[in-house]
């Protein structure tokens, strides 16, 4: 089936797309620095799929390092590319490491496939490139915005970087995958998200009040123009998100896509409010959520969901899991991270 690089494979949406690749029968190579993840991660993808994929732990700012890692590994075929920091709030303290890390490996990875005689490569991008968009929902069309951050900037020049190397090599195919907001954790709850601090994101911060890690959720802003007031947004399932990697991966492997660079919105394409989030999780836990109504947070935008029309029709994909199955196990999650500690 041919061997895969997925760097910041032992991530939160990388792991859960290593697990998605393992069973689709694909031999998997992680290179990790375990900046914002746990070797523990390699565990559990193991635990899920009885095959423990080939692990690096190294910095993929090691310019040297990665040339050597595709000296040795000249079977792989495919890339994909989640290593990146992506804390809103520290791009903006810490510019220079944001695009230091979001760019410089992204470039010496790009250089490396461009040697060879054919290279398939999937980017991690956003639906932050969008901003707040004119319409609703968002197509692959929509222009993209000035970025509000820093790392909304990295995913802006990662997607145009590729998309000029693409230009001048028809060896390199390749897709910028648009997330929308992912969250949940892998049925089984061996692998799921482990925010390192205060987590920034809605639902881990939901789980963190629920277990008692966090006195109270903040609901940022209630007067927004939607139906309830409070900001909407496309919450995405990790394991759908996930399935989208390898399906784009086999578009490219098996030469199907129609340019040699492409991007897909991946998203559920129905928005929920951040109360439906708190309803949903209320819903699935049988418990009441401590939450109260607080101010905007600076630099929200107020709606973003996904058109998912070309993803359906061009990959064949589509997201089968809801937000009650995702918020339940994102839940599930949190309580195994509570036992095991
Ligand atoms: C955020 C980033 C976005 C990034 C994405 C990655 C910002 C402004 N945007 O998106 O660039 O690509 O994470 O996952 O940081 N909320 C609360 N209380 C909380 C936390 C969140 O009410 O304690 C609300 C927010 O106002 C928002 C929604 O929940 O309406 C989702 O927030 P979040 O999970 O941080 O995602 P985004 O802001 O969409």
């Amino acid at each position: 089936m041919g061997k895969i690089l997925v760097t910041g494979g032992l991530g939160f949406i990388g792991s859960h797309t290593v697990v998605e690749l393992q069973n689709e029968g694909f031999d998997v190579v992680i290179i990790d620095d375990l900046s914002n993840s746990s070797i523990d991660v390699l565990d559990g993808i193991t635990s899920i799929t009885k095959i423990t994929p080939i692990f690096e732990n190294f910095d993929l700012k090691d310019k040297p390092k990665v040339q050597a890692f595709f000296k040795v590994h000249q079977d792989i075929v495919g890339v994909i590319h989640f290593a990146a920091s992506k804390a809103v709030g520290e791009s903006v303290e810490k510019p220079l490491l944001y695009y230091e890390n979001n760019i410089n490996p992204l470039i010496y990875i790009l250089q490396e496939l461009q040697k060879l005689e054919a290279s398939n490569f999937i980017f991690s991008s956003s639906c932050t490139v969008y901003g707040q968009a004119d319409d609703l929902p968002i197509t692959e069309n929509a222009p993209i915005k000035k970025a509000e951050s820093p790392y909304g900037n990295t995913k802006q020049i990662g997607e145009e970087i590729i998309k000029d190397t693409c230009l001048v090599s028809p060896n390199l195919n390749a897709i910028a995958l648009r997330y929308f907001n992912p969250i949940g954790a892998h049925e089984s709850t061996k692998i799921g998200e482990l925010p390192i601090g205060v987590p920034q994101n809605l639902v881990p911060f939901i789980t963190q009040t629920a277990i008692g890690i966090r006195e109270q959720l903040s609901v940022f802003g209630d007067d927004y123009p939607t139906p309830d007031g409070t900001c909407i947004r496309d919450y995405i399932h990790v394991v759908d998100l996930a399935k989208a990697h390898v399906v784009a991966l086999q578009r490219l492997i098996n030469k199907t896509n129609t340019l040699n660079y492409e991007t897909f919105n991946v998203g559920t394409g129905t928005g929920s409010s951040v109360l439906e989030v708190i309803k949903s999780f209320e819903r699935v836990s049988g418990q009441k959520l401590n939450y109260k109504i607080a101010n905007r947070r600076a630099g929200d935008i107020i709606s973003a969901y996904a058109d998912t029309t070309k993803a359906n029709d061009e990959l064949g994909w589509k997201a089968e899991l809801t937000l009650d199955d995702a918020m339940s196990s994102a839940w599930k999650w949190e309580q195994q991270i509570k036992k095991n500690n």
